[in-house]
């Protein structure tokens, strides 16, 4: 596996691949859910890229950048042992310049839900992402649908921009008591991971309802708000269809059922697509 830390280290590593590049940006801190990405791009491509860029322009003030875990070492072991070729590991300088030209979310898709709570986020988050596909070169690049409003937004920035590039998205991953995998999970205390269950309980309760034909957004909600008191504050919950649209009713295979909770310090974030 070749480490690259500047660009130039990564054109060069890149000279030689022919075929297809699978390309799995993340912030690193690297768990099974991230894996799960790495593993499917190893599978569907000659080539496989993953980048770990803890990018700044994507966290608030106030926002978790400088305690956010960093765990390079086992990152550059995890990324060997899965058979990445390239493992892009830049620092912010080399991603950077002063004065930029940036592109920004979309009015209504970007700014409800995540970003309404975490205005600013989108942008960064395009920002960065437009620049790691555009140096890797991907074919393909792979997202979990853990977050679901940057993976739609994603792959608005795609199709808006022309850019040739196949977004995969891939499904969330989860411990074997249901929570959602995510690098903040570390943050959480033994007590509290008890507690963080309520998120993925709130989204097996809604299952159960459109199982029974309870299709009524309210009701739904209703019920996963009782469950999800367990944490210390819901900041939303939102069923939406897939353009991130309020709905009333459930429509099968066209519709997102979205939690963010605070548990302890972390925000926590998860989803179901239906
Ligand atoms: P990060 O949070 O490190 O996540 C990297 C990728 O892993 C994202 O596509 C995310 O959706 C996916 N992922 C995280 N937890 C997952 C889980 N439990 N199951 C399935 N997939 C999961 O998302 C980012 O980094 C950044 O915003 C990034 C896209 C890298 C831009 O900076």
């Amino acid at each position: 596996m070749i480490i690259a830390r500047t660009i130039e280290e990564l054109q060069e590593a890149k000279k030689s691949l022919t075929g297809s590049i699978g390309f799995v940006p993340t912030m690193g801190a690297l768990h099974q859910g991230h894996l799960s990405l790495i593993r499917r791009a190893r599978d569907e491509n000659t080539h496989l890229i993953v980048s770990v860029f803890v990018n700044p322009t994507q966290f608030l003030e106030g926002e978790d950048l400088e305690a956010y875990p960093r765990k390079d070492d086992a990152d550059i072991k995890i990324c060997t042992l899965a058979g990445v070729d390239i493992l892009f590991m830049p620092s912010i300088d080399v991603m950077y310049e002063k004065d930029e030209l940036c592109i920004g979310a979309p009015a209504v898709r970007g700014y409800v839900l995540e970003g309404e709570k975490r205005p600013g986020h989108f942008d960064g988050m395009l920002q960065v992402v437009m620049k790691l596909l555009n140096l890797s070169g991907a074919t393909h690049a792979y997202f979990g649908k853990k977050d679901a409003q940057q993976l739609a937004l994603i792959m608005q920035m795609v199709k808006n921009y022309f850019m040739d590039v196949n977004i995969v998205p891939c499904d969330i991953v989860r411990d074997e008591k249901g929570l959602a995998l995510s690098s903040r999970n570390v943050y959480l205390k033994d007590d509290e991971v008890e507690r963080a269950l309520a998120l993925s309980q709130s989204l097996k309760k809604a299952t159960h309802m459109i199982l029974a034909k309870e299709f009524n957004v309210e009701r739904i909600k209703k019920e996963m708000l009782s469950i999800l008191s367990q944490t210390d504050k819901v900041e939303y919950v939102a069923i939406v269809n897939r353009d991130f649209q309020a709905i009333e009713e459930i429509e099968i295979g066209n519709t997102i059922i979205l939690v963010a909770a605070w548990v302890g310090k972390p925000r926590l974030i998860d989803n179901l697509w239906i």
